[in-house]
C-alpha cells in the first residue's frame, strides 16, 4: 500500500528519497511524487504510474535543501493520477499520509464552508488544509499537527513539513506504521524498514497515538497531547537482503526458487538435528500447551490458506479443534474464545490492518496470541505475546510466495509440538516425521525443475476461459491458493473447490474451455479424487494434473501430468504448491502483466 519517506541529512535527499520509495516499491502503488526544500519553498514534483515516471520528471530538477517528504499512493479517494498523488502541499505545509481519513466527508464540508477550495479528490489534503489554518493562526509545525490530531477519524499515519521550519519534520500515527530511524547525521521517517536499513539499524517504532518531532537530528517523541515520552531507538536485526533480482527477471521468479532455504530457515530453530525431535523455540511452555483445548487462526489472503491447511495438520496430528477465519469477518463477528484457547494470527507483513484489529480483539478477551510473522518488529509482531517467525527471508513479489511455504513448515512444528505436549506423538513417529521435513528442501529443488515446463506450457494455457483449481483434503486449501495466484497475476477467472463440491455447482461450469487443475497425490483420498476428474473429462474439461510419481491412471485422463516426489501426505502442499506458482508465474509474464505488482494490489494491507 502507499509509502512514506522523509528525509533530514547531509545527503542529496531528492536520492535519498526517491532511493526510498524504490524500496518501498513492492508494495504496490500507483503514482508517487516528492516534496523537497528548494530556496526556502518546497518544491513538488509528482507523476502518475511507476517510480520510472517520476524519476525521469526529477532527473532535470535540483534542490538546494537538505529537508524533504516522498510518497508512493496507492488510491483510496480519488484516481490515481498526478492531481491526486501526494505530497500534498497547502501554504508552506506539505505532507504524506497512508491510510484512510474516515470523517473527510465532514472535514471537508467543514473546509467548503469556509472558502477553501481543494485541488484534489484526497482525504489527504484535508489534513494539510487543517495543518495549514493553524500554522496562519501561529501556531508552529508541532502545535498545529497536535491540534489538528483530535479532529482525525480512521486509520493513518501522516508526515508533515512547513517551509518555516526547515529542519523540521512532525510524524504521527494511528493505524498504519511509520518508523523513524536516527543516527548522529541524519534522519529518516517512512512506513517501511526497507527505507531506513541502508541508512541507520538505530529505529523508533511509532505506536497508535504517538508524535515522532524531529529538529535537526534530534527526535522527541510525544503522546498525542504533547507531553513527551521516554522512549529509546532499538537496534533492529533486519538484514536487508539486497531488493535485487540476481539475475531472474522477476522478484516473484526469485522468490519461488528461493522456497528450499526458506523452508529449511523456517524449521531450522525448532529442530534438533542429533535427536531427531521437535522443539518449538517460541515463549508457549509445553505446560500450556498441553492444556489447550481449541485453536482459532486468523490471517487474510495466502496466509489465510495457510491456515487452512493448518487445520488439517494440527486437528491430525493433535486432535485438537481448529477454527479458521478470515481476518476480515473474524474481527466484527464477536468470536466466542473459550478459556483454554489459542490464537494463531498469521501475517507475513506483520501490518495487515483486520489481523492487527482481529489480534488486539482477542488480547482484549484475555486470550493467548501467537503471531507466526516475515517480519520482526512489525506491528503483529511486537503486539503478540508468543511469536513464531516465517524466516523467509524479504519478500518483495506482491503475490506472496516463499512466505506460504515457510508457514506450512511453520505450522507443522506448531501441530507436532502440540501433539506431543499431548502425548500423541510417539518418539519414532516423531523422527521420521522430522526427517520427511529435512527433505522437504531437496525435494523442493526437485520439484522447481518443473519451471520449464509451465515456461513452454504457457502460450496454450491462455486460450481457456477459466480455470478451476481443485483438491481434496489438506490438497483443498493448496487448491485455493493456486486459484489466488492465477488471479492475482493473469487476471483471469480461476476458483478453487473442494474437488467432493464438483457435483455441486462447479460441474455446470465445465466444458473444453475451461481447465481444471487438480491436485491428486497418492493417499487416501485418491481414488475419489480420480472419480472427480473422470466426470470433468467427460464434460470435456481439459485437465492439468499434479500427482506422485508415475501414474499411468492420472496421465492418461490429462492433457498435463506433473509427478511430484513421494513424501509424507501431510507434507505434500509444500511441494504442490510450486507447479501452481509457476503455472500462474509464466501465464501472467506471457500475458505482459507486471508480475510482482499485479494492478490494483498491495503487499501490505494496512488499511480496512
Ligand atoms: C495482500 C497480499 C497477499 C497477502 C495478503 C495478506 O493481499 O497481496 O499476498 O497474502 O495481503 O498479507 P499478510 O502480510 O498479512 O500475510
Amino acid at each position: 500500500m502507499c509509502g512514506i519517506v522523509g528525509y533530514f541529512g547531509p545527503q542529496n535527499p531528492k536520492e535519498v528519497i526517491f532511493n526510498g520509495l524504490r524500496a518501498l516499491e513492492y508494495r504496490g502503488y500507483d503514482s508517487a511524487g516528492v516534496a523537497i526544500l528548494h530556496q526556502g519553498e518546497f518544491k513538488r514534483v509528482r507523476a502518475e504510474g511507476k517510480l520510472d515516471q517520476l524519476g525521469r520528471r526529477l532527473e532535470s530538477e535540483s534542490f538546494d535543501g537538505h529537508l524533504g517528504i516522498g510518497h508512493t499512493r496507492w488510491a483510496t479517494h480519488g484516481l490515481p493520477i498526478e492531481r491526486n498523488a501526494h505530497p500534498h502541499c497547502v501554504g508552506g505545509v506539505s505532507i504524506v499520509h497512508n491510510g484512510i481519513i474516515e470523517n473527510h466527508a465532514a472535514l471537508r464540508a467543514d473546509l467548503k464552508a469556509q472558502g477553501v477550495e481543494c485541488s484534489s479528490d484526497t482525504d489527504s489534503e484535508l489534513v494539510a488544509h487543517l495543518i495549514s489554518q493553524e500554522i496562519s493562526g501561529g501556531r508552529n509545525l508541532l502545535q498545529a499537527v497536535l491540534a489538528v490530531l483530535p479532529r482525525l477519524e480512521g486509520a493513518y499515519s501522516i508526515l508533515a513539513v512547513s517551509k518555516d521550519q526547515p529542519n523540521e519534520m512532525v510524524a504521527f500515527k494511528f493505524g498504519p506504521p511509520l518508523i523513524v530511524g536516527v543516527s548522529a547525521e541524519e534522519v529518516v521517517v517512512a512506513s517501511d524498514i526497507q527505507a531506513i536499513v541502508p541508512h541507520t539499524r538505530q529505529v523508533i517504532f511509532l505506536e497508535d497515538q504517538e508524535v515522532a518531532h524531529v529538529q535537526g537530528t534530534q527526535v522527541t517523541l510525544l503522546n498525542h497531547q504533547g507531553q513527551a515520552l521516554d522512549k529509546k531507538p532499538t537496534l533492529v536485526d533486519w538484514s536487508q537482503e539486497k531488493a535485487e533480482k540476481q539475475g531472474y527477471p522477476h522478484f516473484m521468479l526469485k522468490e519461488i526458487f528461493e522456497q528450499p532455504r526458506a523452508v529449511a530457515q523456517a524449521l531450522a530453530p525448532h529442530l534438533c538435528l542429533e535427536s531427531h525431535q521437535v522443539q518449538l523455540d517460541c515463549e508457549l511452555e509445553e505446560s500450556f500447551l498441553k492444556d489447550i483445548e481449541r485453536v482459532f487462526i486468523v490471517g487474510c489472503g495466502t496466509s489465510f490458506y495457510a491456515g487452512l491447511a493448518g487445520e488439517y495438520l494440527i486437528e491430525t496430528w493433535a486432535r485438537v479443534p481448529v477454527e479458521v477465519e478470515i481476518a476480515s469477518e473474524f474481527r466484527y463477528r464477536q468470536p466466542v474464545l473459550p478459556p483454554q484457547s489459542l490464537v494463531v494470527v498469521i501475517s507475513q507483513s506483520g501490518e495487515t490492518a483486520d489481523t492487527l484489529a482481529a489480534l488486539r480483539l482477542v488480547k482484549e478477551q484475555g486470550v493467548q496470541v501467537l503471531s507466526i510473522c516475515n517480519v520482526p518488529n512489525s506491528s503483529i509482531d511486537r503486539e503478540a505475546q508468543a511469536h513464531l517467525y516465517m524466516n523467509a527471508g524479504v519478500e518483495i513479489g506482491v503475490a506472496s510466495t516463499k512466505a506460504f511455504v515457510s508457514t506450512l513448515a511453520v505450522l507443522n512444528l506448531l501441530a507436532l509440538a502440540l501433539a506431543k505436549a499431548k502425548d500423541r506423538l510417539s518418539g519414532p513417529r516423531e523422527a521420521e516425521l522430522v526427517q520427511s521435513l529435512l527433505a522437504l528442501p531437496s525435494h523442493m529443488e526437485t520439484v522447481l525443475a518443473y519451471e520449464k515446463f509451465f515456461a513452454e506450457a504457457a502460450e496454450s494455457l491462455k486460450a481457456y476461459r477459466g480455470f478451476l483449481y481443485m483438491g481434496r483434503g489438506i490438497h483443498y486449501p493448496i487448491a485455493l491458493e493456486g486459484a489466488l495466484k492465477l488471479k492475482e497475476l493473469a487476471y483471469m477467472h480461476a476458483e478453487g473447490y473442494a474437488a467432493g463440491e464438483m457435483k455441486h455447482g462447479p460441474l455446470a461450469l465445465i466444458d473444453s474451455h475451461m481447465a481444471i487443475v487438480m491436485l491428486a497425490p497418492k493417499d487416501e483420498l485418491y481414488e475419489k479424487t480420480l472419480s472427480n476428474l473422470e466426470e470433468a473429462k467427460a464434460r470435456g474439461g481439459q485437465i492439468i494434473s499434479i500427482g506422485t510419481g508415475e501414474d499411468e491412471r492420472l496421465k492418461s485422463l490429462s492433457l498435463h501430468y506433473l509427478a511430484l516426489p513421494q513424501t509424507e501426505g501431510l507434507l505434500m502442499p509444500l511441494l504442490e504448491v510450486i507447479p501452481l506458482q509457476l503455472l500462474a508465474y509464466h501465464l501472467a509474464d506471457s500475458l505482459g502483466h507486471d508480475v510482482d505488482q499485479p494492478r490494483n494490489l498491495a503487499k501490505s494491507v494496512t488499511v480496512e
